[in-house]
């Protein structure tokens, strides 16, 4: 079915890359459809989209971008990251106030909340951001479709009232909120909300119950909780974060509940009436018992996300979804329908925005020719809670799992932040680095991290198993002083058994 696509085409592509046009890959298209209104058409403007169709128009194809939402940005920059660190940023320095750490620092100051004007920088915020897109869409020369996309046929797309025929079409339309049966949500009434809702609620809620103790629980669950919210978190797992190192994991419900949430793990909710501005839930425990009730004010339902594939008209070219609903594709982001390629969270993989944007170039590189990859073993996970929770590569299980279940080929190696200088000096004493490594090679397999700043620390780690660092690398790479970051160089010298500090 494969076919070159024109020489002109091939010309124009390289003109814009400055290469030699001969040693330019050529296209690959369906041999029935030569032409078409774009060279790509990107389904989806969140960040899998947006990146995927600034890239192609850079690589010099013609690319237009379909989106139904109003702004740009998808998911990540309307109801997703950004709003939620907006919330996240303001509800910490609310908390830091308010619960004695700034007079630990002899700031003494009792703060009062102003909710609408919270809201107002996280709209603010939202705002500029999607506008920036829609100025790099102009930029580059991407045209936006509004509307919702369906497709006709492998190279024919209706946007709206639009059709529009493309060679290459990217299908990134994202995910949206798994609901739960029994328990409806409705965000106008901010009584059952999920994460859209519970960025927008207009009064701190009295008790809140969050449903899943997952990443958005904890995030949004903590921006409750911080700005006078009773929190409860009803998890099905015996631990929170699941994905997660073991030890993080158990780390995390201490970290949680000393903050104030009550857990309440091993337990599912089994229905939810709501009367008025009040709810009622019925809980069980997970493995079935007795039933009990719980009352709330505002309930989040946040047991996961599910990819959109709904109205796509992906019957149209008969292309299905596996199990999980999710749209799969080779090494290369093409899915079994010539031209037709896809990428973000309606692909398998985990649902994160920097994935979705990596995943979004190199699918782009892929379709101009080029060879565009994606290291799927080392995307970082981040929690941007209060101290922040994150982590690249194996978790210590899954190491161990790997190497046969035989645990003396794995080597770990722990720093408490609590014997960091900045950390201590920060007034922050919770959290650890733990490096894991092969115990013959030492290759560092995986890093996790709980420090205020751990987001920002990951990132080192990433880079340093991207080159296939040894924990012997990490621990003889000179770290500044004083910095969060030298519990990752501690925690590498701890596999060594020859941590300084500790
Ligand atoms: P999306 O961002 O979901 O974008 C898909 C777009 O496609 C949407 O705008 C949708 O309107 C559009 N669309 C769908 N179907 C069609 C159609 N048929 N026609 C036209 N348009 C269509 N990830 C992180 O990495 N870090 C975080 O801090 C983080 N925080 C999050 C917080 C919350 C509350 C939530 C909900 C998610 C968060 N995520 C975070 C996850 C992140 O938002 C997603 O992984 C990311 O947005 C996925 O990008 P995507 O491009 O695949 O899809
Ligand atoms: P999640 O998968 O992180 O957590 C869902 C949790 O709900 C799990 O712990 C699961 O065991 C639990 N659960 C499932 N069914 C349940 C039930 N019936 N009763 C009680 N608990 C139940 O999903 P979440 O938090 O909704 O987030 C969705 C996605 O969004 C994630 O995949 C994540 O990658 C992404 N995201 C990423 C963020 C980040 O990178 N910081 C922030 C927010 C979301």
């Amino acid at each position: 079915m494969s076919k070159l696509d024109s020489k002109a085409n091939m010309n124009k592509v390289a003109k814009a890359n400055k290469w030699d046009a001969k040693s330019v890959e050529p296209l690959f298209i369906d041999e029935s459809f030569p032409g078409g209104d774009y060279d790509v058409l990107v389904i989806g403007a969140g960040p899998g989209g947006y990146v995927a169709a600034i890239r192609a128009a850079q690589l010099g194809l013609k690319t237009a971008c379909a989106e139904s939402r109003e702004t740009l940005g998808g998911t990540c920059l309307n109801v997703g990251c950004i709003p939620s660190k907006a919330m996240l940023h303001a509800s910490e320095y609310f908390n830091a106030a308010s619960n004695g750490t700034m007079a630990e620092m002899g700031i003494e100051v009792t703060p009062k909340l102003d909710l609408d004007k919270m809201h107002a920088q996280r709209r603010d915020a939202v705002e500029g951001l999607t506008k920036g897109v829609a100025f790099l869409f102009k930029k580059n020369k991407v045209d936006w479709k509004n509307g919702h996309a369906t497709f006709q046929d492998a190279h024919t797309v209706k946007v709206g009232d639009e059709t529009v025929t493309a060679k290459n079409i990217i299908i990134a339309t994202g995910s949206s909120v798994t609901p739960l049966p029994g328990v409806e949500v409705d965000n106008d009434k901010q009584v059952v909300v999920d994460s859209t809702g519970a960025l927008e609620l207009n009064a701190v809620p009295k008790k809140m119950v969050v449903i899943g103790g997952g990443v958005i629980g904890l995030e949004l669950g903590s921006v409750w909780c911080r700005l006078g919210a009773q929190v409860t978190v009803v998890e099905y797992l015996d631990k929170l974060l699941p994905g997660m190192d073991d030890d993080v994991r158990k780390e995390a419900a201490k970290i949680f509940k000393k903050q104030g949430m009550e857990l309440r793990l091993s337990t599912k909710v089994t229905g939810c009436t709501v009367k008025g501005k009040k709810a009622t839930l019925t809980l069980e425990p997970a493995a079935g018992g007795d039933e009990e009730t719980l009352e709330a004010d505002c309930v989040l339902v946040s047991i996961g996300r599910r990819p959109n594939t709904d109205g796509l008209g992906l019957e149209n070219i008969g292309l299905e979804t596996n199990q999980r609903g999710q749209i799969e594709i080779d090494h290369d982001f093409r899915t079994k329908v010539d031209g037709v390629w896809a990428i973000g969270d309606v692909v398998p993989g985990p649902m994160l925005a920097h994935k979705a944007e990596d995943e979004g170039i190199a699918c782009a590189e892929n379709v101009a020719g080029q060879t565009g990859i994606v290291n799927h073993d080392l995307i970082p996970g981040v929690v941007y809670t209060w101290p922040e929770f994150a982590g690249v590569g194996l978790t210590q299980e899954e190491a161990i799992e790997k190497m046969g279940g035989d645990k003396s080929k794995v080597k770990v190696g722990k720093f408490p932040m609590m014997a960091n200088s900045r950390a201590k000096t920060n007034h922050e004493p919770d959290g650890f680095v733990k490096i894991v490594a092969d115990a013959e090679t030492d290759r560092v397999l995986g890093v996790w991290c709980i420090a205020s700043v751990a987001g920002t620390m990951i990132a080192q780690a990433a880079q340093a198993m991207e080159f296939g660092a040894t924990s012997e690398d990490i621990a003889y790479t000179c770290h500044a002083h004083p910095t969060h970051s030298e519990a990752i160089k501690e925690a590498a010298m701890a596999v060594q058994g020859k941590p300084i500090h500790i």
